[in-house]
């Protein structure tokens, strides 16, 4: 990758896919800078079991295999003197996973409350890639309409809705679904999961350029 990619995790169901995300950039040593809103350290506390202190982050507490990460940068949420709050700072595109239903309405309406809304309407306004990963069901008429807003502005609306058509064994094998459409959506190779009409070669966890 030429330029970091932005991570958020907000207080959205479904921790375990930016995990799964993260994981694997740093395991292949890609330049990640994260953000966590408090809601979303309050989901994964409750779906992972993993305490995150948003002032002093340890990678460990969110990735307990993983004690020191080069190409990893966080930023507290309410940090607004960071690289991520300006469009002058080059990325690849940024990636808000889970994203919560009242981050995806800041975002559709142009409301930056927080480090990780103004980064996402920096990368709109700069023409990036942005990836939103709402998970909720059913849609209410809001949802549907900011996420209309956000398409229309360049964002991709991708939900955490995995295909079940890749030889599903385990759920692992979910997360992978939707973990492999956001590096296909960063234009990273993967082969997380075999695809439509493919022989399952997924043996290769490595994402590349
Ligand atoms: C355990 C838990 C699960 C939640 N699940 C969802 C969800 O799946 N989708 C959603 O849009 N909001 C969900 N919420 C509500 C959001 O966290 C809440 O709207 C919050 O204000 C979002 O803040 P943020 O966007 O700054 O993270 C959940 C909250 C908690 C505590």
């Amino acid at each position: 990758m030429k330029y970091p990619i932005v991570l958020a995790m907000t207080g959205a169901s479904g921790a375990i896919f930016a995990v799964r995300l993260l994981d694997l950039l740093i395991r292949n040593s890609i330049d990640v800078h994260l953000t966590i809103s408090s809601s979303g350290a309050e989901v994964i506390r409750q779906e992972l079991g993993r305490e995150i202190d948003l002032r002093n982050f340890q990678i460990s507490d969110l990735l307990p295999g993983i004690t020191e990460a080069d190409s990893l940068t966080y930023h507290h949420e309410h940090d607004y003197l960071t690289p991520i709050a300006s469009g002058s700072f080059r990325t690849s595109g940024m990636v808000l996973a889970p994203c919560s239903g009242s981050t995806l309405s800041a975002i559709a309406h142009g409301a930056s409350n927080n480090l990780i809304q103004r980064a996402a309407e920096v990368h709109l306004k700069e023409r990036r890639k942005l990836i939103l990963m709402p998970r909720e069901t059913p849609l209410s008429l809001s949802a549907i309409e900011n996420m209309r807003s956000v398409t229309l502005a360049g964002a991709v609306v991708l939900p955490a809705s995995p295909g079940w058509y890749h030889g599903v064994k385990h759920l692992d094998d979910l997360v992978d679904f939707i973990v492999a459409r956001i590096l296909d959506q960063l234009d990273l190779e993967n082969k997380l999961i075999s695809r439509w009409a493919e022989q399952s070669d997924a043996d290769s966890e490595t994402p590349t350029e």
